[in-house]
């Protein structure tokens, strides 16, 4: 394995207008090694986009450095952006000019010309899907097909890290899938190394090799998906909507009596502004898919009336949620 990206104690200080400090990134340090995608998953405001501007050069860093193909940003920023792509959380493109010509002015930006960047504009038309497209105005394209060019733009010059931030937010569902599909061939067919920004659980949940879990400046808990899970334990929790009715024996037979279970609780509460009760049996249960049958066998025979089951397998959320106290969707 050899390691692409290497974060050392990054860290930045802002100042406020009114003279106050802010420290956005507290001393960061990871790692990406080549052919990952890694996720940086924050809560707005947590410094994600700070510590990308540091990496990209953008902006400089108050402390420590990043490594990038083992160039040092501060010390060698030329080199170490030759290997980078940026995708910005923005969107820059000429609303009047093509696709194409875009990608063109973008590829003269970064000193590319002549035929060797108009077979990489054909290139990259194909990695982000809009070949078909390409002599279409800018203003004329969706907001996921301005991002998939903002994609494009940041792989001209073949960089070996594409960095991008939060490339999902405010994009319809399907365009998200796109892009998520964009981001897995990067990877699978280019051998291309991805630096992901998001605030999005399901998506880091989804993309990621490995996930730093970044809050108010620094990184509280990194590594693959499954390793991150494993800190709020295993447990499923399941949940049946079942209204006012006696549970109480229900319960205790739950526990005993189903293999997995842990605990089963239940919480009644009156619906705003109804008359109507609300209650919901909370169960815990290793394995809870296996474990409903049973759990459904026995609320039958006691004639309880389950309206709804929802199965809650544990998740990023859940870990954010452990280590914070907090919710990441606030
Ligand atoms: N140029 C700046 N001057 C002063 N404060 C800044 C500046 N840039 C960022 N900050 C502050 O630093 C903190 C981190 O901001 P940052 O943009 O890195 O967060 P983020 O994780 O990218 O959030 P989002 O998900 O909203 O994009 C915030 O409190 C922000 O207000
Ligand atoms: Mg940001």
């Amino acid at each position: 394995m050899t390691v692409l990206l290497k974060v050392n104690d990054l860290a930045r200080r802002f100042k406020h207008g009114n003279g106050d400090f802010i420290d956005a990134v507290k001393g960061i340090s990871f790692t990406i090694e080549e052919g990952e995608i890694f996720s940086l998953l924050g809560p707005n405001g947590a410094g994600k986009s700070t510590t990308i501007s540091m990496i990209s050069g953008l902006i400089e860093p108050t402390r420590g450095d990043a490594l990038i193909g083992g160039h040092s940003i501060v010390r060698e920023p030329l080199k170490a952006k030759s290997l980078l792509g940026i995708v910005p959380q923005e969107v820059a493109l000429y609303p009047k000019l093509s696709a194409r010509q875009n990608l063109d002015f973008f590829g003269r930006m970064y000193g590319m010309g002549g035929k060797a960047l108009s077979v990489r504009i054909d290139e990259v038309l194909d990695i982000i899907d809009l070949a078909d497209r390409q002599k279409d105005l800018i203003e004329t394209f969706s907001g996921g097909m301005k991002r998939r060019v903002n994609i494009g733009a940041g792989l001209l010059h073949k960089p070996k890290l594409v960095y991008m931030d939060e490339p999902t937010v405010g994009v319809d569902p399907q365009s998200r899938r796109r892009i998520l599909d964009t981001v897995f061939r990067l990877r699978d067919e280019y051998s291309m190394t991805v630096l992901y920004t998001t605030h999005q659980m399901e998506e880091a949940q989804e993309l990621s090799d490995r996930v730093g879990i970044i809050d108010h400046g620094e990184i509280i808990a990194m590594g693959t998906v499954g390793e991150l899970i494993q800190k709020v334990g295993e447990e499923d929790r399941l949940e049946f909507c079942v209204g006012e009715q006696k549970v109480d024996g229900l319960l205790k037979q739950f526990e005993t009596q189903v293999e997995g279970v842990t605990k089963a609780l239940y919480d009644a509460r009156e619906q705003e502004g109804t008359a109507m009760i609300d209650g919901v049996i909370t169960i815990y249960a290793k394995r809870g898919r296996k474990a409903l049958p049973d759990l459904l066998r026995i609320t039958n025979d006691a004639g309880l009336d389950v309206v709804s089951v929802t199965v809650h397998e544990p998740d990023l959320e859940a870990v954010f949620l452990l280590l914070t106290g907090r919710d990441l969707r606030e």
